[in-house]
């Protein structure tokens, strides 16, 4: 299967940034931890603060036989439209994953542009959040598949 995982903004600071909630796993931890796990599969991995960049990664994966796309928006799950309806346009399956259990925080991230064209949303298991959604992926492809 090909595997997109998808970053938004302030993640490459993971590790360092406010641990309390995110953790201590850097995301290039996370991305390396998802390579090993996605073996022969094809897994790309791409962070951007800029909301552009990612909706444009979006329009690419398109053309690229995309699978599945797991993305953890960070800010914008609470702001962008814009990148909702990119994910709404190229129609491909996606998992939200959130590090914090955002429902245990502060009002304002207790909505999600994109909770409800989601596959399935994880949010507060940390860094392992990913690992179980690709997991999850690897899971609905092959049920598909047969
Ligand atoms: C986050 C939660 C968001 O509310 C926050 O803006 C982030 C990270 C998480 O992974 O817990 O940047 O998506």
């Amino acid at each position: 299967f090909n595997i997109l995982v998808l970053h938004g903004p302030n993640l490459n600071l993971l590790g360092e940034r406010e641990p309390k909630h995110y953790g201590r796993a850097t995301l290039v931890d996370i991305n390396q931890a998802l390579q090993n796990m996605a073996q022969a599969h094809r897994l790309t991995t791409f962070q951007s603060n800029a909301e552009y960049q990612l909706i444009e990664r979006i329009h690419a994966a398109r053309h690229e036989n995309i699978d599945f796309i797991i993305i953890n928006p960070a800010a914008f799950t609470h702001t962008s439209v814009a990148l909702r309806d990119a994910l709404a346009a190229v129609a491909i399956p996606f998992i939200e994953v959130h590090l914090s259990n955002v429902h245990a925080r502060e009002p304002f991230r207790q909505h999600s542009y994109f909770s409800d064209l989601a596959v399935g949303v994880i949010s507060g298991l940390g860094a392992q959040g990913y690992m179980l959604a690709l997991q999850a992926a690897f899971t609905l492809l092959r049920d598909k598949n047969e």
